[in-house]
């Protein structure tokens, strides 16, 4: 965790104007800056920067965001890699708090633990990256396997020698504690011995390149096949993707990643020439590793082995995809000949004939998606649709997407042939009620117009994001029930309010990035109408309104409350507290 202070102290001291402006170059145009948007492909400039608010903002595609933002968005980092670099260019040193204020101690305690472990991984790997040319049975399997002396180099591929403990030629004492933390010695009840034994060798690495974990093939058919590092303090599989440090500079070049299943599906793509493959390691891909995907290129190519469970895995990790689904980010399925694995393929076919295929032949995640899920029905017959309109609403539900979630609802409407508006009664039923609480934000209908028309308080949450002194306006007294968007608005209000000096939009969407709202934000921004004129800057007029807007809002949320009390009275009665919140607020009404 990185202290909301210094992320505040941070905005504060850099400019977003100069950091977007060294990777898209800006023009001002009135109060702001603008450019063609590096999130989508367009001809004529829609992408704002404001110097006075320190945000980005693409009218057209709804792109948003802070420094930070820009810099998770653009250059595909994590949130702490994005301060990072941040800070590191405004001299800024990062504090690292971990859970609640951990003390120095322990922080010291722990940085050097990890250290030890990341020590023991490195030399574990070097170690058997040497071994490797000293075993002819090694080295002639993955010569048998055609790889190049490059790309074993680029991979840091090794042997593992035969033996119980073959590091111990390289750790003194054996075992030490590191050995067995970093998973590569095995305690058996007291006896000890290497993880990896007569196996060729293939180092996992995290983004930053340093050696986490492994994965291991016998050199026959002997089973297990592969054996891989457990979860440590250093690895955790479900986070972490074989290849991604070593496909860098391919997957920006292409601009896009390609995920399979396996270690050497990876390495024989490269040996072919194709080096920007990934692969989850040995777990289905999660929706972690969807978001790493996601930042690393805007298209993504999933492609499976051709048998059963390849296919299962390219549907798993649909399932996973679903709610990290962005509409700027295209992902794609190939299914390859049930025979083959992309490692048989490309040396059976060769890199143009895969790239061919991958590029015409892959299916779009909506055409997947549909298939998959009609596949043994009869849509001709009502219950076939009524299984499609079943199976397929839970895991529309959990698209936020604005666009593409839209046009799945479209999609579904067609294929059983309801209304839209009927459809999305029928989805509204089905998906769980919009809470607070709530992940992920559902669009007021499969119908609406896209992009969906803001609601006055919507509206009003955007003003006051683009105005933050506007906060000292909203007065929403505590007896008021505020839920769904009121209690964003509320919650901001208040949060702006508490701070010693009214925050900068930035510093604000920062604030959001961890809150339940966050989903709520995208949708506004999505919406252009009327943004890029409050942006200009904000009139005595526009005070006024947002003045306005708050007593219409302050006047419906009372008009409710009045109404439910009402009703509860007639069915229930009412409680002493509840009668005298009803006589109040009904004499504040005029008000
Ligand atoms: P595959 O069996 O498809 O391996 O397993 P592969 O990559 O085609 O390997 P080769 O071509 O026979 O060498 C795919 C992935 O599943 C995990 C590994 O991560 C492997 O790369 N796996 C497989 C295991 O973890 N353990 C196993 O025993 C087998
Ligand atoms: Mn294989």
């Amino acid at each position: 965790m990185i202290p909301a202070d210094f992320i505040d102290e941070l905005l504060a001291k850099i400019d977003i104007v100069d950091i977007i402006d060294e990777q898209v170059p800006l023009k001002k145009s009135g109060a702001n800056y603008m450019a063609c948007c590096p999130f989508h492909k367009e001809k004529t400039p829609s992408f704002s920067v404001s110097p006075t608010k320190q945000f980005y903002h693409c009218f057209s595609c709804g792109a948003h965001g802070s420094a930070i933002g820009f810099m998770m968005e653009h250059q595909g980092l994590s949130f702490p890699e994005a301060v990072q670099q941040l800070a590191d260019r405004a001299g800024m040193k990062v504090p690292q708090t971990r859970g609640q204020n951990e003390n120095p101690e322990v922080r010291a305690e722990r940085k050097k633990k990890q250290q030890t472990l990341e020590e023991t991984t490195e030399a574990a790997a070097q170690f058997y990256a040497q071994q490797l040319p000293l075993h002819a049975a090694a080295h002639t399997y993955f010569q048998q396997r055609g790889l190049s002396a490059e790309v074993i180099a680029h991979y840091g591929l090794g042997y593992a020698p035969e033996g119980w403990q073959p590091l111990a030629k390289v750790f003194q004492p054996y075992p030490n504690t590191a050995l067995v933390e970093s998973g590569m010695v095995v305690d058996n009840e007291g006896k000890y011995y290497d993880r990896f034994r007569h196996r060729v060798m293939f180092p996992i690495r995290n983004p930053r390149g340093q050696v986490i974990g492994f994965g291991g093939r016998v050199l026959d058919d002997s089973k297990p096949k592969y054996l891989n590092s457990p979860d440590t303090p250093l690895f955790d599989k479900g986070k972490n993707l074989y290849g991604l440090y070593e496909g860098r500079s391919a997957i920006k070049e292409a601009g896009r990643i390609l995920v399979v299943e396996g270690y050497m599906d990876v390495v024989a793509l490269a040996q072919f020439g194709i080096g920007y493959g990934v692969a989850s390691l040995g777990t289905s891909t999660t929706a972690e590793h969807v978001k790493i995907l996601m930042r690393q290129a805007d298209s993504i190519y999933f492609c499976f082995d051709g048998d059963s469970a390849g296919r299962k895995a390219a549907w798993r990790a649909l399932e996973n995809a679903l709610p990290q689904l962005k509409d700027d980010k295209a992902l794609h399925f190939l299914f390859l000949p049930e025979e083959h694995d992309p490692d048989s393929y490309i040396r059976a076919f060769g890199k143009d004939k895969f790239e061919d295929m991958l590029l015409s032949q892959s299916k779009p995640l909506s055409e997947y998606f549909w298939q998959h899920l009609s596949d043994g029905l009869n849509l001709h017959t009502q219950e076939g649709k009524a299984e499609l309109v079943k199976t397929s609403s839970p895991l529309l539900a959990q698209i936020t997407a604005p666009a593409l979630g839209f046009l799945l609802k479209q999609k579904l409407s067609e294929l059983v042939g309801i209304d839209p508006a009927d459809l999305a009664q029928l989805l509204g039923q089905e998906a769980p009620k919009r809470s607070v609480k709530a992940k992920s934000y559902k669009l007021p209908s499969a119908t609406a117009k896209q992009p969906a028309m803001l609601t006055l308080v919507q509206k009003q949450i955007r003003s006051l994001l683009i105005n933050p002194n506007w906060a000292a306006y909203i007065d929403l007294p505590e007896y008021l029930v505020l839920d769904g968007d009121f209690a964003c608005l509320a919650n901001l209000a208040e949060w702006i309010n508490s701070q010693p000096a009214a925050p900068s939009s930035a510093q604000i969407l920062e604030y959001m990035r961890h809150s339940p709202h966050q989903a709520l934000l995208n949708l506004i921004f999505q919406s252009a109408s009327g943004i890029s004129e409050a942006l200009e800057g904000s009139s005595e007029e526009d005070l006024e309104n947002f003045r306005i807007g708050m007593k219409k809002l302050l006047d419906e949320l009372k008009y409710r409350q009045i109404e439910s009390l009402k009703q509860k009275n007639l069915h229930s009665g009412l409680s002493d507290y509840e009668k005298k919140l009803l006589l109040s607020l009904l004499t504040l009404k005029a008000h």
